[in-house]
């Protein structure tokens, strides 16, 4: 699975509410490496908010970011990369970070994902009149491109401990570490 790769980081994909950043961080201090959240890092870049992006450059100049940051993410080390959910429907993005890092999903059903991120209004493609349905439909188109990972964990039901502990294993089992 591994040939030809070094796996110099752990990457997070996955979709939204299911854990990246909390589990990513929590990975990060266990492991000492760095973290790095792409889209933290494309709101201190750009100077504004993911909505502000969306609503004022549309979501192609949004994605158009996230790839523009994913190439420049082969010369980093060390890292725990938490990606916005939608990053690995480019496949390109996906090819990119399994490179250099370990690809991790963290995957929930739609419901869990709705509880989680019901009372949040910080992403621009949940603001529906049905985010229920819009997560079902998301989640459906985007299951191919998430099932690309090396490792796929349930976050539904373990802790944010618990899931950080399934990633550190599954880290260090494939960079042969004890
Ligand atoms: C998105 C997920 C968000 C953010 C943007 C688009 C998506 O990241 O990148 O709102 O397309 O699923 P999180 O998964 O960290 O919420």
């Amino acid at each position: 699975m591994n040939a030809g790769r070094h796996l110099a980081n752990l990457a997070l994909i996955g979709f939204m509410g299911t854990g990246k950043t909390s589990v990513g961080r929590l990975v990060a201090d266990q492991l000492r490496f760095e973290f790095l959240d792409t889209d933290d890092l494309i709101e201190t870049r750009s100077g504004k908010a993911i909505n502000d992006i969306f609503s004022q450059n549309g979501e192609s100049a949004f994605r158009q970011l996230e790839c523009d940051l994913v190439e420049e993410l082969s010369s980093v080390r060390q890292t725990v990369i938490s990606t916005g959910g939608g990053l690995p429907v480019s496949p390109a993005n996906l090819d990119s970070l399994k490179q250099h890092a370990l690809v991790v999903c963290l995957w929930s059903s739609p419901e869990k994902i709705f509880e989680r991120v019901r009372d949040q209004s910080h992403r621009p493609l949940l603001q529906s009149p049905d985010p229920l349905a819009r997560i079902r439909s998301l989640l459906a188109t985007r299951e191919p491109f998430y099932k690309r990972a090396d490792v796929l964990i349930n976050s539904e039901f373990r802790s944010i401990r618990e899931v950080a502990q399934q990633v550190i294993l599954q880290f260090r089992l494939a960079t042969g570490q004890k």
